[in-house]
């Protein structure tokens, strides 16, 4: 069986080398056995660098979002040849909180990604549910628009898709998606990646959670949501939930 990916978000909770060092010194210490799960961080940017120094192999490093440019002339941008550069090996791409005010760059970010060779975790996600099931349109929405890409060449290389409602983000885990809403919305993704790219490559991009996931839950919806790993936030600023995570992914 695939091991289990676990991937945290660290937003601009961690803020400081000391701090960033810290959690990964505490974590290779009380981690050591843990080898059952793929685990990656994605830090602030300026925290790449020393996060890639103290991670060593096993923690993969992420860039948190990536410019959509690479000519130099972009003022307070960072390109995916710099995340590389600075120790990156993967990339959220698409989080809500910033798809916000930049959802129509998704598509370039994307492309930048992977022309320089980066891991590209695609966040998707309804900002709230009605009745009509409107939210599963949105979501076949971005990925269509997100894997066809501006010139309709499919991008299927190298993407892990990250399903995170929007109303679930940054909430207690009681407020996060039930299990089998996930069963079923992990079932209609895999659907619309296979109608996007093929069946042969659809049903073989891995599908994460995200959304207030914390050890009470996530047992629960690794269980039962069909899902390939989590993309964490809160709980990864923290050392022992994020241990607690990986050990419920190793399972
Ligand atoms: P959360 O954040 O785990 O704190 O809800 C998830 C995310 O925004 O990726």
């Amino acid at each position: 069986m695939k091991k289990k990916l676990l991937v945290g978000n660290w937003k601009m909770y961690i803020e400081k080398p000391e701090e960033a060092k810290r959690f990964i010194a505490a974590c290779k210490r009380k981690a050591q056995n843990i080898s059952g799960v793929d685990v990656v961080l994605a830090p602030s940017f300026t925290l790449l660098p020393t996060l890639a120094a103290a991670a060593g192999s096993r923690i993969k490093i992420a860039g948190q979002t990536v410019s959509p440019f690479d000519d130099a002339q972009h003022t307070g941008e960072v390109s995916a040849v710099m995340l590389k550069a600075a120790g990156a090996a993967w990339v959220i791409v698409g989080h809500s909180e910033r798809r916000a005010t930049e959802g129509a760059l998704v598509p370039a970010q994307v492309a930048a990604a992977h022309n320089a060779g980066l891991m590209v975790v695609l966040c998707v996600g309804e900002t709230e549910r009605d009745p009509s099931g409107a939210h599963f349109s949105v979501v076949a929405g971005q990925l269509a628009q997100a894997l066809m890409g501006a010139n309709g060449k499919p991008a299927a290389a190298k993407v892990v898709v990250a399903y995170e409602p929007v109303w679930a983000i940054g909430k207690d885990a009681s407020e996060a998606l039930p299990p089998a809403e996930l069963r079923e919305m992990v079932i209609f993704i895999r659907k619309t990646l296979a109608d996007l790219l093929g069946r042969a490559v659809g049903i073989k991009i891995p599908i994460l959670y995200g959304g207030s996931v914390d050890a009470h839950n996530a047992p629960g919806l690794l269980a039962e949501g069909d899902i390939s790993g989590f993309l964490v936030g809160r709980a990864s600023t923290e050392v022992t939930s994020f241990i607690e995570l990986m050990r419920i992914c190793k399972k």
